[in-house]
């Protein structure tokens, strides 16, 4: 069941274009199989960012033959690969295979005569490109192909799963049309890349990694761009043997606190965005939130990015998600199935708020899979004991130590369809006690919840901490409603997939619908909750009725 990550292990030698999980598609690995080594997490963030800082960004005019662009860049050196997007105009994103060719194309590039404005002359890796005499333009270049960076549109969606084969074709399907694209993931690290050079005006050595749903495997198109300003460990020892009794170490400003640190690094990288990052619109600086970071549009790839620093231990989530992500074909389907059914009856929304998060779900189907009997997913625990000397991780006192080499973790006895596990899930979650019980995935197992949150997901690293502490009562008992009418519509029927020429929603399709339950009005609360314990008692009549028949047979 386990994916391998072809592309993620072998960078450049696959034909551009291909999605990240195209060769597996649902493939299980046979002894007759290539395998391919799965990468850790770390050496595909490295491999990812060294060709993101050999690519450039370009702003290229509407007509345009591919050929003769291509020719024109060749002169700054050899290109690895190059693709086209559309957003608000015609982009390129380039990779040459030397780092030498961008300053090579830098010095061959003009500041720009801005008319009655003045530019601030700040040169980066994300170009205009014009035509020389516009009427020599190609009169018919040859098409473009764009690379698509968003997902499908509702009415598509919905017609793929109406034609999908059976259910867990459909949770498939759905993945395949979301999950992000290779282009999109090269964007993603580029976007970082471009971020990084104008925060390296400040801190010359620092890093600028993504992390959260666009490289943790969960990401989807158009989800935004999480990232994190690393500056290094401070207060670590140099591993630097130098010779003599000396210890060197750098003359630096203090403040009374990390937090204060945090803040005026985040403040001057924000107000370098806004004033000379090209591209780099809408800046709001949130230096007050729990953990602060700078919002901003970057306008050419279309990415809602926000920029934190001080920030390892959600990096470090981001890698156990990569590993669980990673580990079972299944849990990617389901995430992104759960994900969307969340979206569609507006349990999650994109303004911060009451609302479950995506992250919050994901770990309600991690917990949920942990459950399973054999276990789908290994618990955090068990991933602690399998790490050899090298995985050992302390971060500000937390232990995040966990096996990072893929191929030393057992994959699943456990063969459960995507239809079951999807049915199974609305079960486990609209009966789950929340008033009682807290979801710890270290354990694989509920506690008693240690306050009164509705909703209580133990943070995996920051054990104290609620990761769904913002999630209202209310909100969580929509989520549960929903997940009742949801078993009882997957219970409700034999799903099967209907004749093409009868599109009428069914298996997953017919859940993404607009529900009764959430389409009633908020003063009809009692009765909803009427109707939801109704729901149940039905649920666990056919239940009962399906295994008293199964007995009689
Ligand atoms: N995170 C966390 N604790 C939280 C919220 C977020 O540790 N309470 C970390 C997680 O590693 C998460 C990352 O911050 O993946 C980014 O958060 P967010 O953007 O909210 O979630 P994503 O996983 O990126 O999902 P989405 O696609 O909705 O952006
Ligand atoms: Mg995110």
């Amino acid at each position: 069941q386990r994916p391998v990550l072809r592309l993620l292990s072998c960078p450049g030698t696959v034909a551009e274009g291909l999605r990240r999980d195209e060769p597996l598609s649902g493939s299980a690995e046979t002894g007759s199989e290539e395998k391919t080594p799965e990468k850790k997490f770390f050496e595909v963030q490295n491999e990812r960012r060294d060709q993101a800082q050999r690519t450039v960004l370009i702003h290229c005019p509407n007509k345009i033959s591919e050929k003769k662009f291509l020719k024109y860049l060749s002169q700054y050196g050899p290109i690895n690969n190059h693709f086209f997007y559309e957003s608000f105009g015609l982009y390129a994103v380039v990779e040459f295979c030397q780092k030498e060719s961008i300053s090579s194309l830098q010095n061959g590039t003009h500041t720009p005569s801005a008319g009655m404005e003045a530019a601030i002359p700040f040169r980066s890796r994300f170009f205009n490109l014009k035509f020389k005499n516009p009427s020599h333009q190609a009169s018919e270049p040859a098409a473009i192909q764009f690379s698509n960076q968003l997902p499908p549109s509702s009415r598509k969606l919905f017609d793929l799963l109406c034609c999908a084969k059976s259910v867990d074709d459909q949770l498939n399907t759905l993945l395949k049309e979301f999950e992000v694209t290779e282009e999109n993931t090269k964007l993603r690290y580029l976007t970082c890349s471009l971020i990084e050079d104008i925060a390296a005006a400040y801190f010359p050595d620092c890093t600028v990694r993504p992390f959260g749903s666009s490289v943790n495997t969960f990401g989807k198109l158009g989800c935004d761009l999480d990232m994190f300003l690393d500056l290094g460990e401070t207060g670590k020892p140099s591993t630097d043997k130098t010779l003599g009794n000396f210890l060197m170490e750098f003359q630096m400003k203090s403040v009374p606190s990390e937090r204060i640190a945090t803040q005026k690094i985040l403040s001057v990288i924000g107000e370098c965005l806004d004033h000379f990052g090209p591209g780099c619109v809408g800046v709001q600086k949130i230096l007050n939130a729990r953990c602060p970071l700078v919002r901003f549009s970057h306008q050419p790839s279309g990415f809602q990015c926000d920029l934190t620093t001080n920030n390892r231990i959600a990096l470090k989530s981001s890698e156990l998600l990569y590993i669980y992500g990673s580990l079972d074909s299944r849990v990617r389907a389901l995430v992104f199935s759960i994900r969307s059914w969340a979206r569609a009856h507006s349990l999650t929304s994109s303004i911060p708020g009451a609302w479950i998060t995506n992250f919050s779900l994901t770990m309600m189907v991690i917990f949920f899979l942990q459950r399973r009997s054999p276990p789908i997913l290994p618990t955090l625990d068990l991933l602690k004991t399998l790490a050899d000397a090298e995985d050992k991780c302390m971060i500000e006192g937390n232990n995040c130590t966990f096996v990072r080499d893929l191929n030393r973790i057992h994959p699943s006895g456990n063969t459960e369809t995507l239809e079951l596990l999807l049915k199974e899930f609305f079960e486990y979650f609209g009966n789950f006690a929340f008033n009682k019980y807290s979801l710890n995935i270290r354990q694989g197992k509920e506690q008693n919840k240690p306050d009164s949150s509705p909703l209580y997901i133990q943070n995996p690293f920051e054990t104290s901490l609620n990761i769904s502490k913002n999630v209202s009562q209310s909100q969580l008992q929509k989520f549960v409603d929903l997940a009742r009418e949801s078993a009882w519509i997957l219970q409700q029927e034999d799903q099967g997939p209907q004749s093409p020429s009868n599109h009428q929603p069914w298996g997953l399709a017919a859940l993404l619908l607009p529900s009764r339950v959430s389409t009633k009005s908020l003063a009809k609360k009692k009765s909803k909750k009427a109707a939801s314990e109704r729901v149940k008692n039905l649920l666990e009549s056919i239940k009962k009725n399906r295994t008293e028949n199964l007995t009689s047979t």
